[in-house]
C-alpha cells in the first residue's frame, strides 16, 4: 500500500507520539511519589509476631521495629516519599497519658516541618480510638494524620498488617485527607477517630463506626470519602498540650444490675479530678451510687454522664436532673472517649457548663 508523502508524515507523527505516551507511562509508573510521609511506630500487633503462621491468638506484640515493617511493603514507595521513627514499642493497653503527650508533640512538631505531608502512626488496636481521638483534639494542623494497627501478626496466614499499612501511607499522602481530621485505615475502610471503635476481640473487620458511619474507602490504590466528621477536630480544637507534661487524672465506673459505690469512692479518693459514669441504658444512674456521685461533684469532681451501650445521645436532664447536680453529659462518646475530652477539657476550666460547651463542640 503506498502512502502519500503527508500520510507518511501523520502516521510518523502518531507513532512517535504513541512512543512518547508510554514512556512516560513507564517513567510515570516508576516516578518517585511526590508526598512526603512519616510513619511514628508504637507497637501492638502489626509490629507483632507468633510461633506458626496460623497463629492469630496468644503471639506477642510489639516486637518488630518500624525499618521493618516498611521494608515488608515495598510498595509503599509507590505512594510517597517514607521515614520511619520508633516513639514506643508497646502492647497499647499499657498506653500512657506521658505516651499520648509525647507522641501528640512529636507529631505537631513533624507537621509542622514543610517536608512532612502527612503521619501514619502504627499502633495497637485494643486503644487506637483512644489515642485518636486524643490526637484528633491535640492536632494543630490539617496535614493528613492516619492510624494504623493489625489484627493478625505479620507472621500469620493472610495478616492485615502489610495491606492496612499500605492503605494508611496511601491515605496520608492524598489530598482528599487533608482537613478530615485524624483518620484510622482499616480492613479498607476509612473511619473518623471521634466515632470508630473496636468491636471485635479478633476479626479484621474488627474496626466500626456503627451508627454514624464510616467516612470511606480505600479501593484500587485510590481514597473515596463520602462523609466527614462535622465536629470540631485538629486545627481547629481549643486545646493545647504544648507546655503539658501532665494530664489531670479522670477515671470511669462502670454500671451494671447491683453495682455500688465502693470503686466510685475508691477513685475519688485516690484524687480523680473528673469521673466519666458509664451508666446502663442511657447513662442511668442506680440509687446505690447516685449519692456517691452528688458527693463527689460537691467535693468539686466533674462528673460525666456516659453511657456503656455505646450508641446514642446521652439526653441531658433525661435519666437525671444534671442541672440540678451540676453534672455534664458525654453526647453519643463512648466513656473511653468522653474521658479523654473531660481530660482535656480539665486543663482548660472547672467550670461544668464550658465542659458541657465542649462536648457538644467536639
Ligand atoms: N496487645 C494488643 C495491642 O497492642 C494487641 C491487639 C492489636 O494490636 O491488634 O493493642
Amino acid at each position: 500500500m503506498y502512502l502519500s508523502i503527508s500520510s507518511r508524515l501523520m502516521y510518523a507523527l502518531c507513532t512517535v507520539t504513541l512512543l512518547a505516551g508510554t514512556v512516560s507511562a513507564v517513567h510515570a509508573a516508576d516516578a518517585t511519589p511526590s508526598a512526603h510521609v512519616t510513619i511514628l511506630a508504637t507497637g501492638g500487633t502489626i509490629a507483632g509476631s507468633g510461633a506458626t503462621s496460623t497463629t492469630t491468638v496468644g503471639y506477642t506484640a510489639a516486637t518488630v521495629g518500624v525499618d521493618r515493617l516498611i521494608a515488608a511493603v515495598p510498595e509503599l514507595a509507590k505512594v510517597a516519599q517514607v521515614k520511619g521513627e520508633q516513639v514506643f514499642q508497646i502492647a497499647s493497653e499499657n498506653m500512657t497519658n506521658e505516651h499520648w503527650l509525647k507522641l501528640a508533640k512529636r507529631v505537631n512538631a513533624l507537621l509542622a516541618q514543610p517536608d512532612v505531608d502527612g503521619i501514619v502512626i502504627t499502633h495497637g488496636t485494643d486503644t487506637l480510638e483512644e489515642t485518636a481521638y486524643f490526637l484528633d483534639l491535640t492536632v494543630k494542623s490539617k496535614k493528613p494524620v492516619v492510624l494504623v494497627g493489625a489484627m493478625r501478626p505479620g507472621t500469620a496466614l493472610s495478616a492485615d498488617g502489610p495491606i492496612n499499612l499500605y492503605n494508611a501511607v496511601l491515605l496520608a499522602a492524598s489530598q482528599e485527607a487533608v482537613g478530615k481530621g485524624v483518620l484510622v485505615a482499616m480492613n479498607d475502610q476509612i473511619h473518623a477517630a471521634r466515632d470508630v471503635t473496636k468491636t471485635n476481640t479478633s476479626t479484621p473487620d474488627s474496626f466500626k463506626t456503627p451508627e454514624l458511619g464510616m467516612l470511606g474507602y480505600i479501593q484500587g490504590n485510590k481514597p473515596y470519602f463520602y462523609h466527614v466528621s462535622n465536629r470540631k477536630h485538629t486545627a481547629d480544637t481549643e486545646f493545647d498540650i504544648s507546655k503539658l507534661d501532665a494530664l489531670p487524672q479522670v477515671d470511669i465506673v462502670y454500671g451494671y444490675a447491683n453495682v455500688g459505690p465502693v470503686a466510685l469512692n475508691a477513685l475519688v479518693g485516690a484524687g480523680a479530678k473528673g469521673i466519666i459514669h458509664a451508666g446502663v441504658g442511657d447513662g442511668s444512674l442506680a440509687s446505690k451510687v447516685a449519692p456517691a456521685l452528688t458527693a463527689a461533684r460537691k467535693q468539686g469532681v466533674l462528673i460525666v454522664r456516659s453511657a456503656r451501650v455505646g450508641q446514642g445521645i446521652v439526653a441531658r436532664n433525661g435519666e437525671a436532673n444534671d442541672d440540678a447536680l451540676d453534672f455534664v453529659v458525654s453526647d453519643t462518646l463512648n466513656p473511653q472517649k468522653a474521658r479523654i475530652l473531660l481530660m482535656l477539657a480539665l486543663t482548660k476550666t472547672s467550670d461544668s457548663k464550658e465542659i458541657q460547651r465542649m462536648f457538644y463542640t467536639y
